[in-house]
C-alpha cells in the first residue's frame, strides 16, 4: 500500500479575498478603484491595508461588506466569509454582516445618531444580534452594561442615558466598538477607527482592540494610512496604491525592509516623538514597536483628550 502524502490540516481562513475588483460608475466614467487584490485573515489575526488617500482602502472594505450601492459599484472576484461566498450571492452577506462580521466606522462623531441616546442605539444592536428580545428590558440593559464594561467605559448605567454629543471622541469610539461587539463577531473591519482621535486617545483604542483580540481570538481587518498604527497591531500588511497591492508581507519585514519607494514614503511620514513632548503618558518612540503605544489616561474623563486639546474632526 502506498503511503498518502502527509499534509498538515490548515484551518480555513475566516476571510478569503481572491482577485477582488471594484469598478465605480461615476459621472466622469468608470473608475477601477480596486484592481485584483487577494488576501486572507485567519481567526485571531490582524491584517492591515495601508495606503495614501484615494488608494482604494475603504472601497475594498466596503466592497467586501457589500456596503457599496449595487447600481454604482460593480464587484468581481471571490470573497469568502466563513466559507460563505458573498460575491456570488448578494443576499449571502445578510447571513454574516452584523453577526460574525462587524464594522467599526471611521468617524465616531458622525457614526451615531445625534437624536438617540447611547443606550437606545446599543439596545438596537443587541436586538439585531438576537442577544436579547426588545421586550426583555432587563436583559437588554444587562447586556448593554456588560458591553460597555468590556470596552472600559466607567459608570456604564450613567453613560447609557447620555446622547452622543455628551461624550468625548474617545468614549464614542468605545461605544462604537461595543456596538460592533454586540453580535460577538469573529472578524472586525475597522476603517481608520482612530484617525479622528487625538494620538493619546488613539493609543487607548488600539490597546482595547488588541485586548479584545487576545481575549476572544477575533480577527481584525484594519484600514489605515498610518504606518505607525499598522506596525503596532498588524500581523501582516498589504500596501495599497492606485487600487492594487504594491507589496505585502509580515509587519516586521515591511517596516524594516520596505521594497518600494511608496512604502518608504509612508514610513517616513510616521511622526517620532521628540524631546519637547512632555505628555506624561507618552512612551519613547522606540518602545512603540512592541505594542507599547502610550496608554490612554482614564477613559472616565478621557483626560488625555483635554490635556492635549484633541481635535474632533
Ligand atoms: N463616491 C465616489 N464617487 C467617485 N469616486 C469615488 C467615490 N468613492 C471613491 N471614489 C474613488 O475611488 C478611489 C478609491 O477611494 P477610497 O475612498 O477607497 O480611498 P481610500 O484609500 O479609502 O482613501 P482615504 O484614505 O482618503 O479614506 C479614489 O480614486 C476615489 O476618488
Ligand atoms: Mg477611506
Amino acid at each position: 500500500m502506498t503511503a498518502l502524502p502527509q499534509t498538515k490540516p490548515q484551518e480555513q481562513p475566516f476571510l478569503e479575498v481572491r482577485d477582488f475588483q471594484v469598478e465605480l460608475i461615476t459621472d466622469a466614467g468608470i473608475i477601477r478603484a480596486v484592481d485584483s487584490v487577494s488576501f486572507s485573515i485567519h481567526r485571531g489575526e490582524t491584517v492591515t491595508i495601508i495606503g495614501e488617500s484615494g488608494s482604494g482602502k475603504s472601497t475594498t472594505a466596503m466592497g467586501i461588506l457589500r456596503l457599496l450601492p449595487e447600481d454604482l459599484a460593480v464587484l468581481s472576484g471571490t470573497v469568502l466569509i466563513d466559507g460563505v461566498d458573498v460575491t456570488a450571492d448578494p443576499k449571502a452577506i445578510d447571513k454574516v454582516r452584523g453577526k460574525t462580521l462587524a464594522l467599526i466606522p471611521q468617524d465616531p462623531m458622525t457614526a451615531l445618531s445625534p437624536v438617540h441616546s447611547v443606550g437606545s442605539q446599543l439596545f438596537e444592536a443587541i436586538r439585531i444580534a438576537g442577544a436579547a428580545s426588545a421586550k426583555d428590558k432587563g436583559a437588554l440593559q444587562a447586556r448593554a452594561v456588560r458591553l460597555l464594561e468590556q470596552v472600559h467605559i466607567p459608570t456604564p448605567e450613567k453613560q447609557l442615558k447620555k446622547y452622543p454629543h455628551q461624550l468625548s471622541g474617545g468614549m464614542l469610539q468605545r461605544v462604537l466598538i461595543a456596538i460592533a461587539l454586540a453580535s460577538e463577531p469573529q472578524l472586525l473591519v475597522a476603517d481608520e477607527p482612530t484617525s479622528a482621535l487625538d494620538v493619546t486617545v488613539q493609543g487607548g483604542i488600539l490597546d482595547l482592540l488588541l485586548e479584545l483580540q487576545e481575549q476572544r481570538g477575533i480577527g481584525i481587518l484594519m484600514i489605515t494610512h498610518d504606518l505607525g498604527v499598522a506596525r503596532l497591531i498588524s500581523d501582516r500588511i498589504h500596501v495599497m496604491k492606485d487600487g492594487s497591492f504594491v507589496e505585502s508581507g509580515e509587519v516586521q519585514q515591511i517596516v524594516d525592509h520596505p521594497a518600494t519607494e511608496y512604502t518608504r514614503n509612508l514610513l517616513a511620514a510616521v511622526p517620532v516623538l521628540g524631546p519637547w513632548d512632555e505628555t506624561p503618558a507618552a512612551a519613547p518612540a522606540a518602545a512603540r514597536g512592541s505594542h507599547a503605544y502610550p496608554a490612554t489616561a482614564d477613559p472616565a474623563t478621557d483626560s488625555a483628550l483635554t490635556q492635549t486639546g484633541a481635535s474632533h474632526d
